[in-house]
């Protein structure tokens, strides 16, 4: 429960709301998600001149409220705002007045009185974007909340793969390996609602304690806790950090066997697709859930990704103050 706050439902948030706002991936259709690339499309080529801005966004104030820690989501959102020619505010909890007890609620009354039109916001509650969004008039997208959502973070990696793998035909027929800290990454849920959406199928590994059952319930997704039946013949495959901050006592074997039985490696990249890319959504831990010298091979797109950030970030802030009037 997030301190001032009521607990919310999230299946009664009415679907007017959730239309202005990018909270989840769930009720995007192919098409709106294709639709959403194709402007990517345009926003990379900004990206790509020498004077990277265009004047898209002039007037509108994009906040990003950060109370859990971040380098690559802020600052691309932030690139991706001055780059349309936005005005930032930026918030981050850590050194702010949350630590003197204001709630969610009144650090919200207080940043809309500067009269923002879109909060990117993350928080570790899940659900707390969804909050905000019942008490604000400005657009919110959820850049990460808990271990339940990080939409932009799954349209980047999928983009990814739209861009760079050999011969792209489509996403049918594909299929995205996910090793490591299922239980508690945002980023495989997200990533299985965008990749089974676009008709892809996505594997999740891991150790038993860190692979939820429930999530082999969804079409197109299985679950293995061998990792060479994960990556054998898949598209992508993706790492998944440890997330230690966020895990009890207990849920891993050693480091050590964690590395042996887990790692994304050379040897059993062999088994992927000839043309298979290695992801990770960051930050990593080289030579824990990948292996070094991997993250730095040419089938890597880790950097890809990072760069994909700013275009993708572009294109959802335009679509959501821009692309419906
Ligand atoms: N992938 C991702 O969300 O990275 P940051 O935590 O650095 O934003």
């Amino acid at each position: 429960m997030i301190p001032g706050s009521t607990p919310v439902d999230l299946a009664a948030t009415p679907a007017k709301a959730r239309r202005r706002h990018l909270l989840d991936l769930e009720g995007w259709s192919r098409e709106a998600l294709l639709a959403l690339f194709d402007t990517t499309d345009v926003m990379a080529q900004v990206m790509q001149r020498t004077i990277k801005k265009v004047p898209a966004l002039q007037g509108f104030t994009v906040g990003t409220l950060f109370f859990e820690n971040s380098t690559r989501t802020r600052l691309s959102f932030e690139r991706a705002a001055r780059a349309q020619s936005a005005d930032v505010i930026s918030f981050a909890a850590g050194g702010s007045s949350v630590s003197k007890g204001e709630s969610l609620r009144d650090t919200l009354r207080t940043i809309d009185a500067m009269q923002a039109d879109l909060y990117v916001v993350r928080h570790h509650a899940a659900g707390a974007p969804h909050q905000i969004a019942n008490w604000t008039d400005a657009a919110v997208v959820n850049a990460g909340d808990g271990r339940r959502s990080h939409p932009t973070q799954a349209l980047l990696d999928a983009y990814t793969f739209r861009e760079r793998f050999e011969g792209f035909d489509g996403f049918e027929g594909k299929r995205l390996a996910i090793v490591g800290d299922v239980l508690h990454s945002r980023v495989a849920r997200s990533n299985v609602s965008a990749w089974t959406t676009l008709g892809a199928e996505v594997v999740l590994c891991g150790p038993r304690t860190l692979l939820p059952a429930e999530l082999a319930e969804q079409p197109g997704v299985t679950l293995t806790h061998r990792v060479e039946e994960a990556v054998e013949g898949a598209h992508a495959v993706m790492a998944l950090r440890l997330q230690h901050e966020r895990m009890a006592s207990g849920l891993l074997p050693s480091q050590a066997e964690y590395r042996q039985r887990y790692q994304v490696n050379s040897e059993r990249m062999r088994l992927a697709h000839p043309d298979a890319l290695v992801m990770h959504p960051g930050p990593m831990n080289r030579d824990v859930e990948i292996e070094g010298v991997l993250a730095d091979d040419p089938r890597s797109v880790i950097e890809a990704q990072v760069a994909n950030g700013v275009p993708v970030r572009m294109a959802v802030l335009y679509t959501l103050l821009v692309g419906s009037r």
